[in-house]
């Protein structure tokens, strides 16, 4: 590990770990105004949403690392008090990487960057057609974290109006895959928030995991399960009992098997059979079969079926009969 005071860390490499350590961070495409009346457009990464009641984000126009000066958008939003703040798209991220180039304070960024102004309802500054997700938004706090090259300026906004695109719903949630966010990660790095990057954590909420302390030292010290495996266990609320574990594994017939069969049925991440041939192999004594129960209900763990790894995890625990 690296262990370092920040006071002992310029100011460059302190950006450098927070932008790696601190990521993928959502993007913020900020549109503003200046008091003349020229639009601005840039996008910023140390952004997030903070509360409901009322709906509030927040995000930094930071101050120059090169000469502690103070960027457009943050000159506007000083002046006008007003914002529009779109969420970044996978389709429209070379264009809003253009937005971040630091054009005259005369420029029209949405002309450069070719994306396109539509009027808000409620506040001066334009919105992104592109964007599925746009929030016109008031300025309620600008809060300066410095002086210095670097130092941040947390912009607090309250979110006025939402415009979002309907095609973005799935099951009367924004799905993933079909907002298709993007994330800042370090340096040049993104990160697409859609496809094989996402996946689903069950909540915990309302239910009482047993906890790792309970989880049984055998399944704790297998070289099989990962951390996010007993994770899952330790999160179920109760652990079957021993009969229902004698039962369960009574409820598979006798089959052929073999290290080969086995194999084949894991490739399909077929666990029910896995552990059908796992349980057949143990009653012939190999030498693998606890391994092979182990893999199977890792497989049920991967496959989101808990209440199916846990019994057969527990089966790696019965006396094995007499063949
Ligand atoms: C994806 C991305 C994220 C960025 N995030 C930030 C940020 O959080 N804070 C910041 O000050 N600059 C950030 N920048 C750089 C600004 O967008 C850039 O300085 C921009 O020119 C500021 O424009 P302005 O002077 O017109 O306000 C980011 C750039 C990119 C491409």
């Amino acid at each position: 590990m690296l262990h370092v005071e920040a006071k002992d860390l310029s100011v460059q490499k302190t950006m450098s770990y927070l932008l790696g350590g601190v990521s993928p961070r959502p993007i913020a495409l900020a549109s503003t105004i200046s008091k003349d009346g020229i639009r601005n457009l840039s996008p910023f990464s140390f952004f997030n949403a903070f509360g409901g009641n009322p709906p509030t984000v927040a995000f930094s126009p930071s101050r120059r690392q090169r000469d502690a000066t103070t960027k457009d958008t943050y000159r506007n939003l000083v002046d006008t008090g007003e914002c529009v703040i779109q969420t970044v798209t996978y389709s429209m991220v070379q264009q809003v990487s253009l937005a971040s180039t630091e054009y005259e304070s005369d420029v029209d960024e949405f002309v450069k960057c070719g994306l396109t102004p539509v009027k808000s309802d409620l506040v001066k500054p334009d919105r992104v057609k592109e964007s599925p997700f746009q929030m016109e938004c008031k300025v309620k706090q600008i809060i300066p974290l410095g002086e210095g090259p670097g130092s941040g300026n947390l912009v607090v906004c309250e979110v006025l109006k939402f415009h979002i695109a309907e095609d973005i719903f799935k099951d009367g949630i924004i799905h993933p895959d079909l907002i298709d966010t993007v994330g800042r990660n370090s340096a040049n790095f993104y990160t697409r928030a859609s496809g094989n990057a996402i996946f689903e954590v069950e909540k915990p909420i309302g239910r009482m995991g047993v906890g790792y302390d309970n989880l049984p030292e055998f399944i704790r010290s297998s070289h099989v399960y990962s951390a996010n495996n007993l994770g899952q266990f330790a999160n179920s609320e109760k652990i079957p009992t021993k009969d229902e574990v004698i039962q369960f594994a009574e409820s598979f017939g006798r089959i052929e098997a073999s290290e080969e069969i086995f194999h084949q049925h894991s490739t399909h991440k077929n666990y029910q059979m896995m552990l059908n041939v796992a349980l057949a192999l143990r009653q012939s004594k190999h030498p693998k079969s606890d391994t092979f129960i182990e893999q199977a209900a890792k497989c049920a763990l991967e496959c989101n079926d808990t209440v199916f790894a846990w019994k057969a995890a527990l089966c790696a625990d019965l006396p094995s009969k007499e063949p």
